[in-house]
């Protein structure tokens, strides 16, 4: 029995720690990034539309720079510039596999991506191009979580599906204590009242408030993004109701 199709446009974020090679302090590595570009070309094969949210943590986190003394903003402004770099090395991974992409940035860099305007976005998916959305929201003090928010949002994607190196939302973090409870499902409240951290306070309100459901799954397991794009159970799905 072939899989059943759950969505039909979603948002894909993944963060750029998740490029990185385990070991290694920062930079891509072209083996994660080519499995990657793979399950993202076999989404698309399946008629879903995919736009991608990429983050810059693999080079650059701003709020280090600014604890280490560095101005906030220009700090972020710097990882937003580190984010345009992951997103022309995923089109270029994508590329190679014969998956028509567009970059779209945030920051206008018009050399290297188109600037972001949403109509040319959603025509973009229409046409079955893979969007990727480099530079955040394009402002400091906002993180890719939040542009990952607001992009879904503009491009009325049906749910986004955050990429993580853990299995779903844990009680605790399950990197650093063994006596975890992960949650299959979760609403946005419990989120934020159990001060969870897996998006950002102003990525989950958003989400709240105009109801995108957030799957959060783990990323590092071969043909993760492909099964829980054609909806199955796997991570944590965070909604408004727990149902
Ligand atoms: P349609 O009009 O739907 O066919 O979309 P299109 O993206 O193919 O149209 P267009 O002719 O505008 O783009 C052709 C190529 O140029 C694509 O690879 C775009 O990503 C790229 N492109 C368009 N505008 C810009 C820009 O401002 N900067 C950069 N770097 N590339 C651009």
């Amino acid at each position: 029995m072939p899989k059943k199709i759950k969505y039909k446009r979603i948002l894909l974020k993944i963060s750029g720690e998740s490029l990185k090679e385990n070991g290694y302090s920062c930079g891509i590595d072209f083996k994660i990034l080519g499995r990657i570009a793979q399950e993202i070309k076999e989404v698309t094969e399946r008629g879903i539309e995919i736009a991608v949210v990429i983050g810059g943590g693999n080079f650059w986190r701003g709020i280090n720079a600014s604890a280490l003394g560095m101005e906030r903003a220009a700090a972020d402004y710097v990882g937003m510039i580190a984010t345009v770099m992951n997103a022309v090395a995923l089109q270029d991974a994508l590329e190679k596999k014969d998956v028509i992409t567009r970059v779209m940035s945030a920051i206008t860099m018009k050399e290297i991506a188109e600037p972001f305007i949403r109509r040319r976005a959603v025509r973009h998916l229409e046409k079955k191009r893979v969007v990727i959305f480099a530079g955040g929201t394009g402002n400091p003090y906002f993180s890719t979580d939040t542009a990952a928010a607001l992009r879904a949002l503009e491009i009325n994607a049906e749910v986004i599906f955050k990429a993580t190196k853990v299995d779903g939302v844990y009680d605790k973090d399950p990197l650093k204590f063994k006596d975890v409870l992960k949650y299959d499902k979760l609403t946005y409240l419990d989120v934020i009242k159990k001060d969870l951290k897996v998006l950002d306070l102003t990525a989950i309100t958003l989400c709240m408030d105009n109801n995108l459901p957030i799957v959060i799954f783990n990323i590092t397991k071969d043909g993760n993004i492909k099964n829980a794009v054609l909806g199955e159970k796997i991570g944590t799905i965070i909604s408004r109701e727990v149902s």
